[in-house]
């Protein structure tokens, strides 16, 4: 095996070679999604890499906002790992493969701009961490004795690590992080100031006191357990500088993991110093990019019930402070009294008591989730906000990169809506920033626009390098003895050497999309638009970006006056943005959707449009956007959809907007009512195959897609899998609410086995149980509209085959002809 084959797994084989330990631990955190990925195990040597001409990647960037208008402003940020000057230069990307038959059908086209030309590189730092700040807590000042109580869940201790679920916490199976976790604070690091009530690197509650000519630490024995409640009580007496510390379990049923037990310590510490910002989750660290410090020793957990009350609290009232509800409730003088329930959806964490020591969230500590107080009689923090009191920190967490501008690009008036892409270069490494240049909203419509799913690159944002599941292998030798064995299975979801090498040197650094997980396992639920996303990059790989300018290749082939916008445009103005054009297509994955995305799209059909939808998997998922923090999504999974299926269903209403979270076909919306198909809950990720013709496609209705098509079998080629059925595909489902007019024109078969669910590898053993299939559809909508749906991410890696004269092209051609012909469609019945 060659290098590349190694830490790629360039054989899928997985034979005996052991993983190199980095990329295992890799692996671990990427336990990626049940779909991604388009490469074999099973089948050999699928997976191998390619060098696409640059060299190793020294630049990254990204852009804000990612779609605009002629005469709107983006601004680009840009990151060198080596010295020395760039270049940078503007293109349009035509086709943005660069994989496929060694690049012959990669184009891009220069586009001057005024920023082109050479640049002074620089490194801009990434700071992660999620924290609260309080940044004026000079009521706190003067507060020498006090009792401090907080109850804490913390995600990653080594205790009971052991007993994790890999599925659950791969990042914390195997033990804490091994250093201080700050809880609650004034504590300033970099001068070792101030105090912090925190977790040791015995993961052991401590009390730190500093006065920069030295530490004092006050920390009891017992550590605390993995995903457990315990409430901690800290008592400093400024008299006799004198601490108490106290932990109580809270019990976790009669068959709780572990035996804990309330314990207590205490000690002297040098005296103590009241100053600068509060912080819960973190302490204050370096100079960041903004007006606020890095995170110092973050800590990974929740946090609930934090309250400040002056005087040293007798221990038979601290079970009071954390049982009463409100200050009033506490027969004792009130410093704060901080309920994290209230501003969920929101940055502002309030303090209920007459102190008003408000403070304001940074990088979205997750909020919505269960607290202390919890029972399982509720669902819905918005009900029961007593029962989703907590904050949940993370200390990989990051929704803005923050890095500063390095130049920007006003879009000239005239430029035609495309995607675009900053190049920049150096040396022999170079990058791309993707953005989109949607028409002036006073430029005349061309018939047909392009959706491109935006939000989908974003959800599966910095998904790429290799992942890999374990799955079980079952084989039967000559003599028919079965073995049944556990096997690593690797599909590689980028193909270019340098971004495959880059991305594995920079796994943790770029902020992560919702297929990711955090440092403490648990999956990631907010989605930063303002981030280095090497997902999305033209050349390296065939998906996502790059999956959709195959469409507008084929657009472009055939002479056709077409426009782009993207969905997050469709979010912020609605059906508006779609009424004018006569049709619209939308891209090869268009999944994750807001409401509003879904409502334009119901309207605009529901006023007589049309819809070719060219992809499969199409409108499955719903995201939501942060109210005050621009260019985030959130998106929980009721059930699956990521590969561990761990989002909890007690957790089910979005942070963001309060509304019940998952797939549109939980929520009493399925696909198959827009556009005819539901997802197919298996996968074939591993190669292509074709769809046959159906007496649907004979009927009368249909002919007009079928003309100059000629055989029963379609798109038994293409570039992806070496079929037009490949990736997530859909079918119809009468019962899911499938139009009972759709014509069901063909469908899939001979699907290659192993196949990917949702929620991970799906056995062989399973394949008796399925009948997995994509199938082509059309229907007919009232007031002269029409849907036209493919049903398989795969139908666009079809149409350049032969020149673009085929008959997945074909079919695509005429169907396109004849929705941009304003003569309306009849809704008639078979
Ligand atoms: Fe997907």
């Amino acid at each position: 095996m060659s290098e590349v084959d190694e830490r790629a797994g360039g054989s899928g084989e997985q034979s005996s070679t052991a993983p190199q330990v980095s990329r295992r631990s890799l692996l671990k955190l990427s336990v990626a999604a049940g779909v991604v990925g388009l490469m074999s195990s099973a089948r050999k040597a699928e997976a191998k890499l390619v060098e696409i001409g640059a060299g190793a990647k020294s630049i990254v960037g990204y852009g804000w906002p990612w779609t605009a208008r002629p005469g709107e402003k983006i601004e680009f940020k840009v990151s060198t790992y080596t010295p020395g000057e760039y270049n940078a230069s503007l293109v349009r990307l035509v086709c943005a493969d660069a994989i496929t038959d060694g690049g012959k059908y990669y184009k891009e086209e220069p586009v001057a701009a005024s920023f082109a030309g050479k640049h002074m590189g620089r490194h801009q730092a990434l700071y992660r961490g999620a924290f609260a700040q309080i940044d004026d807590a000079s009521k706190l000042d003067r507060e020498d004795t006090f009792t401090l109580v907080a109850s804490v869940f913390p995600t990653t201790v080594k205790r009971g690590s052991e007993l994790a679920s890999a599925a659950f916490a791969p990042g914390a199976k195997g033990g804490g992080k091994g250093r201080i976790q700050h809880m609650v604070s004034r504590w300033h690091e970099p001068t070792r100031t101030g105090w912090s009530l925190a977790l040791d690197e015995n993961d052991c509650v401590a009390f730190y006191v500093g006065d920069g000519l030295g530490v004092d630490k006050v920390a009891l024995t017992e550590p605390l357990a993995l995903r457990r409640w315990v409430r901690v009580c800290v008592v400093y007496d400024g008299r006799s500088n004198h601490v108490s510390l106290t932990q109580d379990p809270v019990p976790n049923g009669a068959g709780d993991l572990f035996a804990r037990r309330p314990s207590s310590g205490g000690g002297t510490v040098r005296t103590l110093i009241q100053r600068g910002p509060l912080r819960f989750g973190a302490a204050v660290g370096e100079p960041g990019h903004g007006d606020i410090a890095q995170a110092a020793g973050p800590f990974n957990g929740k946090l609930d019930t934090v309250r400040l009350v002056r005087g040293a609290v007798e221990q038979a009232s601290v079970a009071k402070l954390f049982s009463a509800h409100q200050p009033a409730d506490f027969p004792g003088p009130v410093i704060a009294w901080w309920d994290f329930a209230r501003g969920t959806g929101t940055i502002d964490v309030h303090d209920i008591s007459a102190s008003g020591l408000n403070g304001k969230t940074v990088n979205l500590p997750e909020r919505g989730v269960i607290g202390v107080n919890w029972d399982g009689t509720q669902l819905e923090w918005k009900s029961a906000p007593a029962h989703y009191s907590a904050l949940y920190f993370h200390d990989d967490a990051m929704v803005d990169a923050q890095w500063k501008t390095d130049f920007e690009y006003q879009v000239p008036a005239g430029l035609r809506s495309g995607i675009y892409a900053v190049r920049l270069t150096q040396g022999a490494a170079e990058d791309y920033i993707p953005f989109y240049v949607a028409p002036a909203k006073t430029a005349r419509k061309a018939p047909v626009a392009l959706v491109i799913p935006t939000m989908t690159y974003l959800a599966y944002a910095n998904t790429v390098g290799v992942t890999s599941w374990t799955r079980t292998k079952v084989t039967v030798d000559a003599q028919g003895k079965k073995k049944v064995e556990e096997e690593e299975w690797m599909p590689v979801y980028s193909e270019d050497k340098a971004t495959v090498d880059f991305f594995f040197q920079h796994y943790d650094d770029f902020g992560m999309g919702v297929y990711r997980f955090h440092s403490d396992g648990a999956p990631v639920r907010h989605a930063p638009m303002r981030m280095v996303n090497l997902s999305d990059r033209p050349k390296a790989f065939r998906k996502h970006l790059t999956g959709d300018t195959d469409i507008i290749e084929w657009l472009e082939h055939d002479g056709i006056h077409y426009d782009i916008i993207t969905d997050e445009l469709i979010h912020r103005e609605g059906v508006d943005l779609l009424a004018g054009y006569t049709a619209v297509m939308t891209g090869h994955h268009t999944e994750y959707l807001t409401w509003e995305m879904l409502a334009a799209y119901e309207k605009y059909l529901e006023r007589g449009g049309r819809l070719m939808s060219l992809g499969g998997n199409s409108f499955h998922n719903r995201i939501s956007f942060h109210p005050q923090v621009e260019g985030v999504i959130e998106c929980r999974k009721q059930m699956g959809g990521t590969s561990a299926g761990n989002d909890l269903k007690y957790e089910q209403f979005s942070e963001f907007d309060g509304r019940l979270a998952g797939k549109f076909r939980e929520l009493g919306s399925p696909a198959n009512t827009l556009h005819g198909l539901g997802m197919t809950d298996l996968e074939p990720m591993t190669a292509g195959t074709h769809y046959r013709r159906l007496p649907g496609s004979n009927d009368p209705r249909a002919r007009f897609i079928f003309e100059g098509v000629a055989g029963d079998v379609i798109g038994n080629f293409g570039k992806i899998g070496g079929g037009a059925v490949v990736e997530e595909i859909d079918h119809a489902d009468f019962t899911n609410g499938t139009p009972p007019h759709t014509l069901v024109l063909a469908r899939s078969e001979n699907i290659v086995w192993p196949m990917v669910s949702e929620d991970g590898l799906t056995d062989p053993k399973y394949q008796s149980n399925f009948n997995p299939r994509a199938e082509l559809v059309f229907f007919e909508t009232p007031n002269g509209g029409a849907v036209f749906a493919v049903g398989s991410m795969g139908w666009r890696g079809s149409l350049s085959h032969n020149g673009f004269d085929n008959n997945v092209a074909q079919i695509t051609r005429n169907v396109l002809r004849r929705f941009i012909d304003s003569r309306p469609f009849k809704l008639e019945h078979s």
